[in-house]
């Protein structure tokens, strides 16, 4: 599981860059996941189907947060290198 440390930084996400935004990573987290047998119960709200089922109040707060994880000395500290 990846750092969320600077994450706000970032202009791609996941292993192949398929997510553009924050929005998009939540996007997926929230309406983008299938049912199984390994789905943790907190992913799965009756009646409202399978995901975060965050409001778009929630995925903003949410974002809000993430920006929170944004360490500018982490990133000037050279021998780390770039993010
Ligand atoms: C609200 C909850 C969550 C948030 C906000 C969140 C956020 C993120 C973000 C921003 C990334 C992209 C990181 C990057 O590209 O470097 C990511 C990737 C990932 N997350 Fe989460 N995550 C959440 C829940 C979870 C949970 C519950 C799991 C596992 C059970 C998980 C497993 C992973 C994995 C394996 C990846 C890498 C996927 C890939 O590289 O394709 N995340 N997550």
């Amino acid at each position: 599981m990846p750092t969320l440390r600077n994450a706000a930084l970032r202009s791609s996400f996941m292993h192949d860059g398929r997510f553009k935004s924050l929005r998009e990573v939540i996007e997926h987290y929230n309406s983008g996941a299938k049912n199984s047998p390994t789905l943790d119960a907190i992913m799965t709200k009756p009646g409202k189907g399978f995901g975060l089922c965050l409001s778009e109040n929630e995925i903003d707060t949410l974002i809000a947060f993430l920006h929170t994880l944004t360490d500018e000395d982490f990133l000037s500290r050279e021998e780390l290198g770039p993010p």
